[in-house]
């Protein structure tokens, strides 16, 4: 569990931003974590809408309206119920950095986290159910380096996220993740560099080759809807702060490459046709990523933007 001490600190350097110049804060005090990893975002089901009244108040900041604020961005694929059984894609796990432009920027001593994942009924919370699967990524400069590694993680809501056993990710490792109906699966191919967009392309110089460690989980998706796919970037609350999104690192660019849906009829698709949408978080400078769907549907690729 996180100390009381290590969220009040987070807490109150996220309530400074927009101060021209913020007081450091001391070094909060280490996590602790459990040998499998411990998550430190908080992964609800249906993460509420953050309400910044009294951060405003203290940062001069306008709240904006409601529906502008979105925790979520990526593309989404939504038809009726049943119509989807499984999703995939293969990215590359973006790095975590201290951004240099906005509300946020040189700031080293807070906490930047950015979840990214794929998932069956796991972007509107309509269904009540969520099959979902991803890998989060952290940066903390007070922090030792392995406090800040990348964490992979499944979760079948409305149960707890849960860490994938005997699995590990670094920034820079290409992993593929497929979430279906029966099975949630994770390889990691190491840090593996694409020949240009297109896994095919380096598929014909070799393919990725045998992942170095893939995880598998069995699960029993009777209580999903099928009704919506989601390729996503998520900025989530920590842990002990469910009101509050974590400050997004300047992550760069994630690109879901490889991107598969299969539908109620067995149907191979991409992602032609999803709805894409924005992370956008007044209170850390408004719109935070540019997301789109490209190469005809092969990919769905998320930039951080500063505006
Ligand atoms: C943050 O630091 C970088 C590098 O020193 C600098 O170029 C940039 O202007 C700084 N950004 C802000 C908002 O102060
Ligand atoms: C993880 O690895 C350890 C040591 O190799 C093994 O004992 C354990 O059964 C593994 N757990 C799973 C879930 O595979
Ligand atoms: C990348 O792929 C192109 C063709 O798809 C090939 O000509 C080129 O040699 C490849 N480069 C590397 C570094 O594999
Ligand atoms: C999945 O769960 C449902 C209801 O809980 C049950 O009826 C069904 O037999 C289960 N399917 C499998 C493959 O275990």
């Amino acid at each position: 569990m996180k100390s009381p001490t290590y969220l009040a600190t987070a807490a109150a350097v996220l309530f400074t931003l927009g101060l021209a110049t913020p007081t450091p804060p001391l070094a909060p005090k280490l996590p602790t974590r459990s040998s499998s990893g411990q998550l430190r975002l908080l992964h609800t089901s249906t993460p509420q809408a953050p309400s910044f009244r009294s951060s405003s108040s203290r940062i001069g900041l306008t709240a904006a309206p409601a529906e502008q604020e979105s925790t979520k961005g990526g593309a989404l694929l939504t038809s009726a119920a049943n119509s989807f059984t499984s999703i995939s894609a293969t990215f590359t796990v973006p790095q975590a950095k201290v951004p240099t432009r906005g509300p946020t920027a040189n700031q080293t001593l807070i906490h930047f986290a950015a979840s990214f994942h794929v998932g069956i009924d796991s972007v509107s919370g309509a269904c009540g159910s969520s099959l979902r699967a991803g890998v989060d990524i952290f940066h903390d400069g007070s922090l030792d380096d392995d406090l800040n590694d990348p964490q992979a993680w499944w979760q079948f809501s409305p149960a707890d996220p849960v860490g994938f056993a005997n699995f590990s990710v670094a920034e820079g490792d290409l992993v593929r993740i497929s979430v279906s109906v029966s099975e949630v699966k994770i390889e990691n191919f190491g840090p593996l560099a694409l020949n240009g967009t297109s896994l095919k392309c380096r598929s014909t110089n070799g393919g990725l080759g045998a992942p170095k460690q893939t995880a598998t989980v069995s699960v029993n998706g009777t209580g999903l809807c099928g009704q919506e796919v989601g390729w996503t970037v998520e900025d989530f609350p920590l842990a002990g702060l469910p009101n509050i999104p974590v400050a997004l690192p300047d992550f760069g660019s994630v690109r879901f490459r490889d991107v598969g849906v299969t539908g109620g009829d067995g149907e191979k698709k991409n992602a032609d046709g999803a709805v894409a949408s924005d992370v956008r978080l007044q209170a850390q400078g408004g719109r935070l990523t540019a997301c789109g769907v490209v190469d005809g549907g092969k990919e769905v690729k998320c930039d951080r933007v500063f505006e």
